[in-house]
C-alpha cells in the first residue's frame, strides 16, 4: 500500500473500540444525568465563527487551523474546537427565546495543526460540555465536578484541578495594560509573532512557548491581583464548593488557557502521569462570547476532554478491564444444518457473541477459523443434531461435554 496516513491522524482499530465506547457510555450516561442534551454541529463552519470565537491572536487561529476555500471561494475551516459551533447553533435557532438555560453535551472530531507527539494529533476528539445562560458560581463548581466524575468513573487516579480566575471586561483591562507595561521592558526578547501580541493581546503571551520567554512569565503580573469585588466573590466562592465537596484544587494564577473568550473561571485537570503541557480536561467560562457573535448578553461555560489523553492514561493506569461477551464458534459439518445453526445462533446471541463457520470448509480448518478468531467455546453442529444434541467444547481448557438445545439458554 503506497498511500499511508497525513502525521497527526489515525485509524482507530477495532481492538481500541472498546476504549470508545467505555468513556462514550459512562460520559453519556453522566450527561444524561446532570440533564445535558446532546447536540451535534457541523464539522466545518465559516473560519470568520472561530476568528471571532476561539480568538484572532491564539495559535489555534494564527497557526493550526485546517482552513480551505470551497468551489465557491468561502473560506471554511475544519472545527479546532466544539465550542464556537454549539453557540452559532444556539443563536441560529434562538434558544434564547424559548430556554433561560440550554445545557448540552457533544462529542466529535475537532482538527488542529499541531507538532503531532504522545498525546497530541491533528485530528482528536473532544467529548465536551457547555451550559448557556447561568452566571451563578454554583454552575462552575458543577461543571467541573462532572469533569471530574467522569474520570474518577474511569477509576483515573491523581487527578489535579488547577483553576484560576481571569476577571471580566470591568477588572480585565487594568491587568492588560500592566501586563502590557511588564512585557513591554523585554519587547526585544519577544518573538515577531509575540510582539504583535504585546500590542493586540497581551494575555496570549503567557502561553508562548518561547523559551526565552518562560522565565519572563515568572514575574509577570496575575489576574488574580486584579480582580474586581464581583469577580473575587464568584471566585471564592467556586472554591469553597469544591472544598465542600473535597475536590483537591491548585490555584494556578499563571493559568490563562489558549483561548481567548474566557472570562472569570478557568480550569485545567491535569495528571502526573500525562506530563505537565497535557492537560485531559480544559474549561471555563464566557460571559461575553454570545454577545461576540451579536446575541444577547448570556453567560455560558463548558468543557471539553480529549479522548485520546483519555485512553493513553486509562491503559497507563490499567485499573479497567475490557470484557466482552463469549465468543461461541458454530462449526457446521453439512449444509443441511444451517437452519439449525441459525435458530440455536438466535438462542446464544440473547447473551453471547456467536460466529457461524462455513459448511464449505472441512471441519479442520474451521477449528483454525475458530482458534485465530479466539473462540472460547465451539459447538459442533453435526447428525446428533437431529436428536436435538450439541456437542461443546471449551476451547480454553479443552474441555467437551454434550448438550440438549433446550438447555442452551443456560450458557
Ligand atoms: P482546549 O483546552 O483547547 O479547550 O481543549 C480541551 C482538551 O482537548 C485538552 O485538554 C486536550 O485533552 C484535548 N486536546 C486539545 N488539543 C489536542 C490535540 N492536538 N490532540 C489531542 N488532544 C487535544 C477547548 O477546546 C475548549 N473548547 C474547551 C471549552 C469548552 N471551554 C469552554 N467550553
Amino acid at each position: 500500500m503506497s498511500i499511508g496516513l497525513p502525521r497527526g491522524v489515525q485509524d482507530i482499530l477495532p481492538d481500541e473500540i472498546p476504549f470508545w465506547h467505555l468513556i462514550e457510555n459512562i460520559a453519556r450516561s453522566l450527561f444524561e444525568k446532570y440533564n445535558y442534551e446532546e447536540i451535534r454541529t457541523p464539522i466545518f463552519e465559516f473560519t470568520e465563527l472561530f476568528v471571532k470565537g476561539t480568538g484572532e491572536t491564539t495559535d489555534i487561529v494564527m497557526k493550526e487551523m485546517y482552513t480551505f476555500q470551497d468551489k465557491k471561494g468561502r473560506s471554511l475551516t475544519l472545527r479546532p474546537e466544539g465550542t464556537p459551533g454549539v453557540i452559532r447553533a444556539y443563536l441560529m435557532n434562538k434558544i434564547y427565546t424559548t430556554k433561560p438555560v440550554w445545557k448540552v453535551y457533544y462529542i466529535g472530531p475537532m482538527f488542529r495543526y499541531e507538532r503531532p507527539q504522545s498525546g497530541r494529533y491533528r485530528q482528536f476528539h473532544q467529548l465536551g460540555v457547555e451550559v448557556l445562560g447561568r452566571k451563578d458560581p454554583y454552575i462552575d463548581f458543577e461543571v467541573i465536578s462532572l469533569a471530574v466524575e467522569i474520570l474518577k468513573s474511569l477509576k483515573l487516579e491523581n487527578l489535579e484541578i488547577e483553576i484560576n480566575s481571569l476577571g471580566c471586561l470591568k477588572c480585565r483591562p487594568a491587568y492588560r495594560e500592566a501586563l502590557k507595561n511588564y512585557f513591554y521592558q523585554y519587547k526585544d526578547l519577544l518573538s515577531p509573532i509575540d510582539q504583535e501580541r504585546l500590542e493586540r493581546n497581551p494575555l496570549r503571551i503567557l502561553d508562548s512557548k518561547d523559551e526565552k520567554i518562560i522565565p519572563l512569565k515568572e514575574n509577570a503580573p496575575q489576574p488574580l491581583d486584579f480582580l474586581c469585588n464581583d469577580c473575587k466573590d464568584h471566585f471564592d466562592k467556586v472554591l469553597r464548593y469544591l472544598q465542600e465537596a473535597s475536590l483537591n484544587f491548585k490555584i494556578s494564577p499563571k493559568l490563562v488557557r489558549g483561548l481567548d473568550y474566557y472570562t472569570r473561571t478557568v480550569f485545567e485537570i491535569t495528571t502526573t502521569s500525562l506530563g505537565a503541557q497535557n492537560a485531559v480536561v480544559g474549561g471555563g467560562r464566557y460571559d461575553n462570547l454570545v454577545e461576540t457573535y451579536g446575541g444577547p448578553s448570556t453567560p455560558g461555560l463548558g468543557f471539553a476532554l480529549g479522548m485520546e489523553r483519555l485512553i493513553l492514561l486509562i491503559k497507563q493506569q490499567d485499573k479497567i478491564k475490557i470484557e466482552k461477551p463469549s465468543l461461541f464458534f458454530l462449526a457446521i459439518e453439512n449444509e443441511k444444518y444451517i437452519k439449525k445453526a441459525v435458530e440455536i445462533s438466535k438462542i446464544l446471541r440473547i447473551n453471547h457473541r456467536v460466529e457461524i463457520g462455513s459448511p464449505n470448509e472441512p471441519l479442520r480448518t474451521q477449528l483454525k477459523w475458530a482458534d485465530k478468531l479466539n473462540s472460547d467455546y465451539v459447538i459442533f453442529i453435526n447428525q446428533m443434531i437431529e436428536k436435538d444434541i450439541l456437542r461443546i467444547k471449551n476451547f480454553k481448557t479443552g474441555e467437551e461435554k454434550e448438550i440438549r438445545i433446550e438447555n442452551l439458554k443456560e450458557l
